[in-house]
């Protein structure tokens, strides 16, 4: 894969299977930070609950679960990460991306890079789980995220990452986001970088209630999405 420099100085890569960048060229961090962690609200979940728990459709380059681990690590509390994903980037890719060169994801991302180069290039479909770090605990799952069960209610905070709808549709479709919906632990909150319409109506129509953000640099509008508390 191709390694792109976005506007924020932080890396991306760039998928010639789908045409588009894992992350906005405006700035990998940056949209990282405002559209997952920011919508789903983490620092808020983070202040009244001792373990999070966040599950990303699209792991990809793993810089959501590094700033994720990172807001953790900052705030003394505990994070459980299942990651789903049909492709893991390989370790060389990984580490052409420099993210432990980042202020603060450093450990992190140097214990996802070792673990990353003790399983196979081409990972396996498959369930591999390892903590990371002593408050970060990763569960990948390697295969068709869409045939993947997932537990009622379990997660706290649901980052939707996947490529374009119009490039991956079988992770947009009503269907897949309604399992989403009753994957999110009441009070519990979907994000994703994708202000579609037919994505956000299809949010609605699962159950959650929708709230329209700012976007970061180069994007209008992004989606969170709450899952009502009781
Ligand atoms: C936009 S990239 C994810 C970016 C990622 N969150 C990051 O921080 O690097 C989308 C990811 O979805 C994965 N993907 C696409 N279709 C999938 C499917 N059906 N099941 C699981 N993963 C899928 C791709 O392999 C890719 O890694």
């Amino acid at each position: 894969m191709t390694r792109v420099k976005t506007q924020d100085g932080t890396y991306t890569l760039y998928s010639a299977r789908y045409g588009e960048t894992y992350h906005s060229t405006f700035g990998a961090r940056t949209e990282a930070q405002h559209v997952f962690l920011g919508g789903a609200s983490v620092h808020q979940l983070m202040a009244r609950k001792p373990l999070l728990r966040v599950l990303e459709v699209g792991f990809g380059t793993g810089l959501n679960f590094l700033l994720t681990a990172a807001a953790v690590r900052a705030a003394g509390t505990a994070l459980e990460y299942a990651g789903l994903e049909q492709a893991l980037p390989t370790y060389d890719d990984l580490k052409s991306l420099r993210y432990a060169d980042l202020n603060a994801l450093t450990d992190a991302a140097e214990a996802l890079l070792a673990w990353r180069q003790e399983i196979p290039s081409i990972v396996p479909v498959g369930y591999y789980a390892r903590e990371l770090l002593p408050c970060c605990t990763l569960r990948l799952h390697i295969g068709d995220a869409t045939t993947l069960k997932l537990q009622p209610g379990h997660f706290d905070a649901i980052y939707l990452d996947a490529f374009s709808p119009r490039k991956n549709p079988a992770l947009w479709t009503p269907a897949f986001l309604t399992r989403l919906f009753e994957a999110t632990a009441p009070g519990g909150r979907l994000a994703t970088y994708s202000a579609a319409g037919h994505v956000r109506r299809a949010l609605a129509q699962a159950g959650y209630r929708i709230v329209r953000r700012a976007g970061p640099p180069g994007k209008r509008e992004v989606l969170s999405a709450a899952r009502p508390a009781a």
